[in-house]
């Protein structure tokens, strides 16, 4: 039976179904939150999340929605309504990255990446603005790629640095309601989009960190679950970097 400081809250994660995304809802759940778990294209990966909060006594469902798509967030919401009755924590996990030259621009990947990254969190962030009362969360996922951009990383560094622009101002307007927003800056993490990344752009990255690694989705989770508890009433409008002192 899970049991902690979060009790009786409902949280829902984006991006829940691999990743840090799912280390989130697995660590708020522990906390005792009751959890929205999203993902898009990961319905197995989603799943398996849901049982395991499940099989630690907690209670999670599983919503597909492209959070490029207004309509599909809004029937998120609309599930979290009808399975919950309440919203305390929303996580903006959800994110893709690409890179590329700037003289090969494509489009459709810019697209892809402004979807994914700008419009999701603000479609997001905007639903749970209508339900989020006294003591509720917003926590926005940046990259350290945004505070220091590589070549190639233009459009994934500035859609992630329009988040932390995106945290102060939303920190201002809500915490009117009682609401704090705040965005935790990962560096390079697995599991992950770390995962997937070439060997020798990870040996880069490993190196970067005087701890001569790359993070744990789980160090990251840890920091999202300080960010959601009441412990961190005072904290809003605050940009964390969990990056082990990269300075990548
Ligand atoms: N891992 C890192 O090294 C690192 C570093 C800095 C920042 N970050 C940030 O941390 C967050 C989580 O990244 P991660 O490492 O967990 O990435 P990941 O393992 O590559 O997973 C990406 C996540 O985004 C979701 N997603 C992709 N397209 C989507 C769409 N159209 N609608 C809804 N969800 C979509 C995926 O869901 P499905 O699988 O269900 O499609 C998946 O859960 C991201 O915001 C990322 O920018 C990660």
């Amino acid at each position: 039976m899970v049991s902690g400081v979060l009790e009786g809250k409902a949280a829902v994660v984006t991006g829940a179904g691999r990743g840090i995304g799912r280390e989130i809802a697995l660590r708020l759940a522990r906390d005792g939150a009751n959890v929205a778990v999203h993902y898009s294209g990961s319905e197995e990966g989603a799943r398996a999340t849901a049982d395991a909060i499940r099989n630690e006594g907690g209670q999670a469902f599983t919503f597909r929605a492209d959070v490029a798509r207004r309509a599909d967030v809004t029937a998120l919401f609309a599930a979290i309504d009808e399975q919950f009755g309440r919203l305390d924590i929303a996580v903006n996990s959800a994110g893709v990255s690409a890179g590329g030259a700037l003289a090969d621009l494509d489009e459709d990947q810019l697209e892809w990446m402004l979807g994914v990254n700008f419009r999701g969190p603000l479609f997001v962030a905007s639903e749970a603005a209508k339900r989020l009362g006294a003591g509720g969360r917003i926590i926005n996922l940046a990259s350290s790629l945004a505070e220091f951009p590589m070549g190639g990383s233009g459009i994934y560094s500035a859609t992630k640095l329009a988040i932390k622009s995106f945290t102060e101002s939303w920190a201002k307007e809500l915490g009117k309601q009682g609401v704090t927003v705040n965005t935790v800056i990962p560096g390079a993490t697995a599991p992950g989009m770390m995962d997937t990344a070439p060997e020798g752009f990870r040996a880069f990255f490993d190196n970067a960190s005087p701890f001569g690694r790359i993070g744990t989705a789980a160090e990251i989770a840890e920091v999202v679950a300080f960010l959601a508890s009441p412990q961190a009433s005072w904290v809003s409008g605050a940009h964390i970097l969990a990056n082990g002192a990269a300075n990548t």
